[in-house]
């Protein structure tokens, strides 16, 4: 949601230095300091490469490219602009598990209605809207397994026949329903896989379930409110975006943009505006009208009961989610979690808003074997770190611990609930470094810890001139990938970082936007994944607003493409539909299925459909005259049912 850089949070006004005055804000520098990242190929090299380049009609068509490699087996394909799937030859897709298909609850077995009027009940017992971040969690083998699917946010005017027209409490309830978790069975026949229904599995969370609060802010005055005196207690979780999964069996929830569903004062105060929270109605959503709890003016909290990291046992269709404060509030995009030698778990994460901060949660206590029981609450005690980086390719994680460094009860940080609570005041009294939009995390084989920094606009646009309004370079709607690699091990204070690739589109002629990308283009990195081989699995979220306009027209539809850590050469591997964002990726652990969510196809430039034409830009999956669109899960195969990528 609030995509389009008019709308996008930018709620930052810390002096922090922006990785642009670290890193330079000119790109050029950057391309030149191929020594930054040995492997960097220069431009001109590109079609030696395999990165074959034509133009048609005034733009750029890359072509995949037919090199071979250790990793990456397949031949890429070609950008695309079409309403469907495309993947490369020998192999196929399949569709499982769109919005408005049963989960599989027991005794709930409601049909999609294609002309969107089933119930919020109905809702509760389906897949919801926009998917997002997913993990395959087997039970057999490689054969059948629980996917657990984030949803991160509804299009209201596809969710209702009448969209947002005679809005009311029914309304809202179904859009909460449309939001949170999926748990559902999947299983494998002949090379099919389909839903299982019922499962004693299958399981909704929405924006309604309840969940306890764990870690230095359960029970917090800031988290207290008239519903809740105990401020141990919230009911759901919104805005679901990137997923993450433990060594002990469970799957992360994070929440990312949950601000937008707040109704604000006319005069928010220091801490409200410095997240985000705008003055009156919110502009995507009229949940507030109906529940009194989004109205921030009568319910000032509850904002402070969202942007967590939640804990769900997929396992366990009664276990109570839990909202892990210890990893500290943020518009979370993911929670990537490894372990160190030594046993303890540490958790990479990235706020998704411009001029936000990267984050590390390093656990006191190992990992224990013994599944989740064991380990319950290991995510609860450890310390919180934010991301300095230096531009000698150096950087330092500084510590959000109350009583070190600014974080005094004279600054306002009482104690560490108020410091995990205020995580960005915290971190810009540190010092931290304002990222653009950092997104995705992943961890390669060889230690190095990939974030995607999707894009950014300068200040230069907005009402509010910040540091970089007098440098239109900072302008930087291609995005990147950066890499760290720590001191010693994952728990380590200091590291080495660089550019893994700047995104782009290799003939533009403007410096800000052409990228070095070694194989296949791509614009807007979001969505990343290490697979079992070692691939980087990339996937873009051109913004619907932003997409096959100006100097992205060249990228197509979002894609999905796969990078060789070590080599840097990307080849592309999936174009998605018309109007949707490729984000989510998991496997059987053979390797030969791989998940991905397609989320919102067909999205207006808006993000609101049109409830009289809803099928306007796009009818995927279906592909019928009357079928809406819907976000889904897709299965890709070889067709000789090969390990994917190979
Ligand atoms: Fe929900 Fe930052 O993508
Ligand atoms: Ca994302
Ligand atoms: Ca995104």
């Amino acid at each position: 949601m609030a995509k389009d850089h008019a709308l996008m949070e930018d709620s930052n006004p810390s002096s922090n230095r922006s990785i642009h005055e670290i890193s330079n804000p000119d790109r050029r520098i950057v391309l030149r300091g191929a020594a930054a990242s040995a492997f960097l190929a220069p431009l001109s090299k590109l079609s030696a490469l395999g990165g074959a380049v034509a133009t048609v009609t005034g733009c750029a068509t890359m072509v995949g490219s037919a090199s071979t490699g250790p990793l990456l087996g397949f031949k890429g394909i070609a950008v695309g602009t079409d309403d469907t799937v495309r993947v490369p030859e020998g192999y196929e897709v399949q569709v499982i598990a769109r919005w408005g298909d049963p989960v599989g609850l027991s005794g709930e077995n409601p049909s999609f209605k294609p002309d969107a009027t089933n119930s919020a009940a109905e809702q509760e017992a389906q897949f919801g809207m926009h998917h997002d971040g997913l993990h395959f969690y087997p039970i057999n083998a490689s054969n059948s397994g629980l996917l657990v699917i984030n949803h991160e946010y509804v299009d209201d005017g596809l969710l209702h026949r009448d969209g947002l027209a005679n809005w009311n409490a029914e309304k809202v309830r179904k859009a909460q329903a449309a939001h949170g978790v999926s748990v559902c069975e999947v299983e494998m026949k002949n090379g099919r896989w389909a839903v299982v229904t019922p499962s004693p599995w299958a399981r909704r969370i929405t924006a309604r379930t309840p969940m306890t609060v764990s870690g230095p802010a359960a029970g917090h005055a800031l988290m207290k409110t008239a519903a809740d005196n105990t401020g141990r207690r919230v009911l759901g979780t919104i805005n679901n975006c990137g997923s993450g999964i433990t060594p002990w069996g469970t799957y992360l929830s994070c929440e990312e943009n949950f601000i937008g569903y707040f109704k604000g004062p006319d005069q928010p105060d220091a801490h409200q505006r410095r997240w985000g929270l705008r003055r009156g109605d919110p502009v995507g959503y009229r949940w507030h009208e109906h529940d009194a709890r989004f109205d921030a003016t009568r319910h000032p909290n509850e904002i402070n009961r969202f942007g967590w990291v939640v804990e769900i046992d997929p396992m366990n269709p009664s276990q109570t989610p839990v909202k892990r404060t210890a990893l500290g509030r943020a518009a979370h995009e993911g929670a990537t979690v490894v372990t160190t030698k030594g046993g303890r778990a540490v958790v990479y994460m990235g706020e998704d808003a411009r001029f936000e901060y990267i984050y590390k949660f390093v656990s006191r206590d190992t990992v224990k074997p013994g599944g989740f029981a064991a380990n319950s609450g290991l995510l609860d005690h450890g310390t919180l770190y934010v991301a300095r980086f230096d531009e000698n390719g150096r950087g330092v994680w500084l510590p959000l611990v109350q009583g070190q460094g600014n974080l005094t009860v004279a600054n306002g940080f009482a104690d560490q609930g108020e410091v995990v609570i205020k995580s960005r005041q915290a971190s810009d009294l540190l010092g931290a470094t304002k990222m653009d939009r950092p997104e995705w995390i992943e961890v390669d084989k060889q230690g190095w810890v990939y974030c995607t920094l999707t894009n950014n606009s300068s200040r230069g646009s907005k009402d509010q001139p910040g540091t970089d309004a007098a440098n239109p370079r900072a302008n930087n709607t291609m995005g990147h990938i950066i890499r760290w690699k720590e001191d010693g091990d994952h728990d380590g204070l200091t590291f080495q970082w660089n550019h893994f690739v700047l995104a782009g589109d290799p003939i533009n002629e403007r410096e800000q936007a052409k990228g070095n990308v070694k194989g296949d283009s791509f614009g807007c990195p979001d969505g990343l994944w290490v697979d079992g081989r070692g691939v980087l699995w990339i996937q873009t979220d051109m913004s619907t607003s932003a997409m096959g306009k100006g100097e992205l027209a060249v990228m197509g539809n979002n894609a999905m493409l796969a990078a060789d850590p070590t080599t840097g050469e990307v080849r592309r591997f999936l174009v998605g539909p018309v109007g949707c964002e490729v984000t989510g990726a998991t496997g059987t652990p053979d390797g030969r299925t791989m998940f991905i969510n397609i989320q919102h196809p067909g999205e207006s430039p808006s993000e609101r459909s049109d409830p009289a034409n809803p099928t306007r830009f796009s009818n995927w999956p279906e592909k019928g005259a009357t079928t809406r669109p819907r976000s889904a899960t897709v299965v890709i195969r070889r067709r000789d049912g090969g390990v994917v990528g190979t």
